[in-house]
């Protein structure tokens, strides 16, 4: 019997929010793809429980204590990763806050926190990631985005969406700012995969979204992992700048 492919052998990868729903998927499809993984999350014990599952299975993988809003401490727990694998070829930008609090009822604080990490924390991964592989010549950054960024979404608070829209943007600016550089930086955008946050949605709402979603099923994480090792691997070595939808065909352009 042959091996299954390991596209991203001999790399190791940096997954924030790891330590459960796709983040956690994501860092358990990279390291099936052959890479070595650091789980970072603000809570440290379900990124330690995610990467004792992963070392499990055989991988060499590390879980981190991070909080994405603080610049400084993502540069430090970036630096050890890299002490740690001696470089980093893959940055995966996924932790985030999604609440479902309604327009008007959305506090100032929450807004600015909502801001804070999904889209403060990216920009500082973006740059941190960016300095670093820019010096080797070579990386690939991931940005989870979301459908609720591209078209409204009653699901999802509009903080939420407002942050998932300029991530792309955020996308755009760091891919063209490191192509020079040999390094790609491009957006996936999910709608409705099996997660914690969705399950967490009540029956009537889940039914309601299932609906609307033309291949009449919820997306799973392990289809978004490998979109993500696809977009980390050699294959996807010309794209970039760009936006990957993963939605069931709710959103088609
Ligand atoms: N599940 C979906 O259907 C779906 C759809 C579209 C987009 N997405 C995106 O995919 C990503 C993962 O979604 P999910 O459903 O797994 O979310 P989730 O809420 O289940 O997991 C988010 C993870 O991020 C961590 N986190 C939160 N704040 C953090 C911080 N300040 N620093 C570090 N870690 C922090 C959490 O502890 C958690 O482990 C998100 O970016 C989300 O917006 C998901």
């Amino acid at each position: 019997m042959s091996s299954p492919p390991s596209p991203l052998a001999g790399q190791a990868a940096f997954v924030t929010g790891a330590g459960q729903g796709l983040g956690a998927a994501i860092a358990r499809g990279l390291a099936e793809a052959g890479a070595r993984v650091v789980l970072a999350d603000i809570d440290a014990g379900s990124a330690e429980s995610a990467a004792a599952d992963l070392r499990a299975t055989g991988a060499d993988c590390i879980a981190m204590e991070l909080d994405v809003r603080n610049e400084p401490a993502f540069s430090r727990c970036f630096d050890a990763a890299v002490a740690r694998f001696d470089a980093i070829d893959v940055l995966v930008n996924n932790a985030a806050r999604t609440p479902f609090t309604s327009v008007w009822d959305i506090t100032p604080e929450e807004w600015d926190d909502v801001l804070a990490v999904n889209l403060r924390g990216s920009f500082f991964g973006c740059r941190i990631a960016g300095r670093h592989m820019r010096g080797r010549g070579s990386g690939r950054i991931v940005n989870l985005a979301s459908l609720a960024g591209q078209q409204p979404s009653a699901a999802t608070g509009v903080h939420y969406a407002a942050s998932k829209a300029a991530l792309l943007a955020l996308t755009r600016s760091f891919a063209q700012e490191l192509a020079p550089h040999g390094v790609t930086v491009n957006a996936l955008a999910p709608a409705a995969v099996r997660s914690p946050a969705l399950d967490a949605l009540n029956p009537a709402w889940q039914q309601a979204l299932k609906a609307q979603i033309p291949l009449a099923r919820f997306g799973q994480p392990e289809e978004v992992a490998a979109a993500v090792v696809y977009l980390a691997s050699p294959a996807a070595a010309f794209m970039t700048g760009a936006t990957l939808d993963l939605n069931g065909g709710r959103f088609m352009r």
